[in-house]
């Protein structure tokens, strides 16, 4: 199925929560230290969302310009990152940041992974870091400039 195949590279970022629905994501909405948005990539030809597998389920958000470590930075568009949003513990739905504004935080079991590092762990019990989605900057929106960097989902 064309929803279920993994993010392309051209693939725009539509919402699934954070925004209305399947609308394309305009990075000048994406504030920093605001919940991450969770989101799909959607085919800019045919329109079709990518929701058919989870795994292609994104953590979007804006981290503080300072936070942002240099082979993240080129990764990112401005400062909005878009990661895997499956936990590499046990495979919950990620969709919170904690006060550091760049640390996403698993509320299943309480795993911590460092947005502005590649998705690094910063406190388990996950022991592998979330993958990240390359991404670019177009014309209002957010595009995927690369296949995702990382194994996605929990250890299987
Ligand atoms: Fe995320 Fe366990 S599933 S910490």
């Amino acid at each position: 199925d064309a929803n279920s195949i993994l993010p392309q590279i051209g693939d725009t970022l539509v919402y699934l929560t954070g925004g209305t629905k399947d609308e394309v994501i305009d990075p000048a909405d994406i504030k920093v230290g605001e919940p991450p948005k969770l989101a799909y990539p959607m085919d800019p030809k045919t329109k079709e969302v990518r929701n058919g597998s989870r795994l292609n389920l994104l953590l979007v958000a804006r981290l503080p310009a300072d936070d942002v470590e240099k082979d993240t930075e080129s990764l990112a568009a401005d400062e909005i990152v878009a990661y895997s949003a499956v936990c590499t513990h046990n495979g919950c739905v990620i969709s919170d940041i904690n006060e550091t504004e760049h640390e996403f935080v698993c509320n299943c079991h309480g795993s911590t992974f460092d947005a502005g590092n590649r998705g690094a762990i910063v406190e388990g019990p996950a022991t592998r870091r979330l993958a990240i989605l390359p991404l670019k900057e177009g014309a209002g929106e957010l595009t995927v400039a690369a296949d995702f960097i990382g194994r996605l989902g929990p250890p299987r």
